[in-house]
């Protein structure tokens, strides 16, 4: 019998229309658009406005459209995962909450957490599901409205993030063809330096953890910073050296979008030029489980069957690593 492995055979994207812009953030808080562009290469991020709408919203239409492109049938899913920090609740899962909009009735679905490092992990355990042979069709969704959590009076973290989801479908490859490794790690030491205090069973809601601003995201920012170059890049070059690859053989570094310096350190680690590298933190900054398939629906038309590409992300936990696949089709 030959040896099943997961391809990504369609990517879908989703951004809320809503931009801002560093001239809006400079109105907001003391920060000027060189500083925000040198710094991080960012120039504006979407947010998803109006009253109730929550990272589901995003997911759901991501997914929506990846079953129209592939010509899927909501039913024929067997899996939804959704990776995400910013959950619509702590329960049910967003995951449910997307698989029943889209009319997913025959899938389980259920939500992972390992903050920005969230797309990786889901689509390893994803694949994993399609290699055993159970599954056929499953979906990872990376999905996060990170203007939910986000202090918009601290200058440091407020101009990273911004609201995005992407999702792919994972089906069965007999030709060898899609994911081949992957190295993913995590280091809990990593909770000090960026985290969300309160809200969840630790610290529930109380004036007191309101008063003490505990429910949005507090980011060491140089340190985790310093992680993220190193433990990103180490392990994309790991994994690049263990499988023989040379900057010639990878065509594309997909890299978490959190800031253009650290992308730029990864790329140089594993000799690969910048026209190899998808970047398009630009326009939609840091949107955590969302980078990853909104910078594959990014370049998807230039994506070629037998491209090999390198994913690799760090984020809170601390939680890092890469990736290797192979691209399963031509863009149509
Ligand atoms: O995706 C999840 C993982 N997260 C990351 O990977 C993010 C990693 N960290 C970073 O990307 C960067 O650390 C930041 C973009 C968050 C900050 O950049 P930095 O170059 O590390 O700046 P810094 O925090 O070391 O601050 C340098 C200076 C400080 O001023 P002084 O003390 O030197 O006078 C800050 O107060 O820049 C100041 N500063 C700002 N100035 C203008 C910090 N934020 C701003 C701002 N505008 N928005």
């Amino acid at each position: 019998m030959k040896k099943i492995t997961a391809a990504i055979t369609g990517v879908n994207g989703y951004v809320p229309e809503y931009i801002l812009g560093n001239q809006e953030l400079e109105t907001m808080v003391d920060t000027n658009d060189e500083w925000i562009t040198t710094r991080t290469g960012i120039k504006e991020r979407r947010i998803l406005k109006g009253e109730g709408k929550g990272s589901s919203v995003m997911g759901i239409k991501a997914v929506q459209g990846l079953l129209e492109k592939t010509g899927t049938k909501a039913e024929e899913i067997d899996l939804l995962i959704c990776s995400t920090v910013t959950p619509d609740m702590q329960f049910p899962a967003t995951g449910n909450i997307i698989a029943e909009a889209v009319g997913a009735k025959n899938a389980f679905s259920y939500d992972m957490n390992a903050a920005c490092s969230g797309f990786l992990y889901a689509l390893i355990t994803g694949s994993q599901f399609i290699e055993t042979g159970k599954h056929k069709k499953v979906v990872v969704v990376g999905t996060d409205k990170m203007s939910s959590i986000v202090d918009y009076s601290d200058r440091a973290t407020c101009i990273i993030f911004g609201d995005g989801a992407g999702a792919v479908l994972l089906e069965p490859n007999e030709d060898g063809l899609g994911i081949q490794d992957s190295i993913l790690r995590t280091d809990g030491s990593g909770e000090a330096y960026l985290h969300m205090k309160a809200g969840g069973s630790r610290y529930p809601a109380s004036e007191e953890t309101l008063a003490k601003n505990w429910h949005t995201i507090h980011q060491d920012g140089s340190t985790v910073f310093k992680f993220a170059v190193s433990r990103m890049a180490d392990t994309a070059e790991e994994l690049a050296k263990k499988h023989q690859l040379s900057g010639d053989d990878i065509n594309w570094l997909v890299p978490h979008q959190a800031n253009k310096r650290i992308i730029d350190a990864t790329a140089r680690r594993i000799d690969i030029p910048d026209e190899k590298v998808m970047m398009n933190i630009q326009r939609y900054g840091n949107t955590t489980n969302g980078t990853l398939p909104l910078c594959l629906w990014d370049y998807e038309n230039q994506l070629k069957k037998g491209d090999t590409l390198i994913l690799a992300a760090f984020g809170g936990g601390f939680t890092w690593g890469a990736i290797y696949l192979t691209w399963a089709y031509d863009a149509k």
